[in-house]
């Protein structure tokens, strides 16, 4: 029988295997999953759009929520962490991978935004699943025992202190655990000749260069959205 050539669309160059995305594409992808027509979560993308227009891009994509949901219902999760939470999109997507007896720990500076949250998670039946702290991230977790507590945990904070919540979170997570970090493309600013000017761009670069190299680190940098840098946790050596 006759095996007919690959007719895929992709990057031709050897080694080079993606599908660029556009509009069509994603709305595509973004509508071919579970709960492709979630009110819940458009209506908290509508009102965040509505209440704060100029911060309403921070939200996470629908595609990444529902990788989230998925990732931490797969891992078995039960001890989450967010840093960086906003009006609470991912939050709520975190939560509904979560067992009855699971609690998402949030971390967050506004009050005024993840009030907007805390509206939600009621309406989507996950506010007891959510604790919320207000308070830089970074003394909150120096605050925390340094004992392996998380099993999970999701960083969309601000960006130059991410390698800071990385230090941070790691001695308290679990052995072989996930732990994911957003905007890890830049808005694909990176991989450019020349030096990065911008302080967020040149964190993030720092960032996925240490996290590949990490050995306490397992880590796989996806394009997800804006890119999802995802490291599982290595047992520790006794
Ligand atoms: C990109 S948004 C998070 C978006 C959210 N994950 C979502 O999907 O809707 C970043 C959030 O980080 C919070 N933030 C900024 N600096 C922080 C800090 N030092 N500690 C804790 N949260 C911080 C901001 O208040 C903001 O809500």
């Amino acid at each position: 029988m006759e095996i007919k050539k690959p007719e895929l669309n992709l990057q031709r160059q050897a080694g080079l295997k993606f599908v660029k995305l556009n509009e069509r594409l994603y709305n595509y992808l973004s509508d071919r999953r579970s709960r492709g027509g979630d009110a819940v979560l458009d209506q908290l993308r509508a009102e965040t759009i509505k209440k704060f227009p100029d911060y309403a891009q921070m939200q996470i994509g629908r595609d990444q929520g529902n990788f989230m949901t998925m990732m931490v219902a797969a891992t078995g999760a039960k001890r989450p962490i967010e840093i960086g939470t906003f009006t609470g999109y991912s939050a709520i997507c975190i939560a509904r991978g979560l067992p009855a007896n699971g609690r998402l720990l949030c971390l967050d500076i506004s009050k005024e935004w993840t009030d907007l949250g805390r509206k939600y998670w009621a309406r989507a039946g996950v506010a007891e699943k959510i604790e919320l702290r207000l308070g830089p991230a970074i003394e909150a977790l120096e605050r925390m025992p340094r004992k392996p507590t998380f099993d999970f945990a999701f960083i969309d904070a601000h960006k130059p202190e991410y390698d800071a919540y990385y230090e941070g979170v790691l001695p308290r997570m679990k052995p072989n655990s996930l732990i994911l970090f957003d905007n890890m493309l830049w808005g694909g600013k990176l991989g450019k000749a020349g030096p990065i000017r911008h302080e967020n761009g040149q964190a993030i670069n720092a960032l996925n260069h240490k996290l590949a190299e990490d050995p306490r680190v397992e880590s796989v940098l996806l394009s997800l959205g804006d890119g999802i840098h995802a490291c599982r946790v290595l047992p520790r050596a006794k």
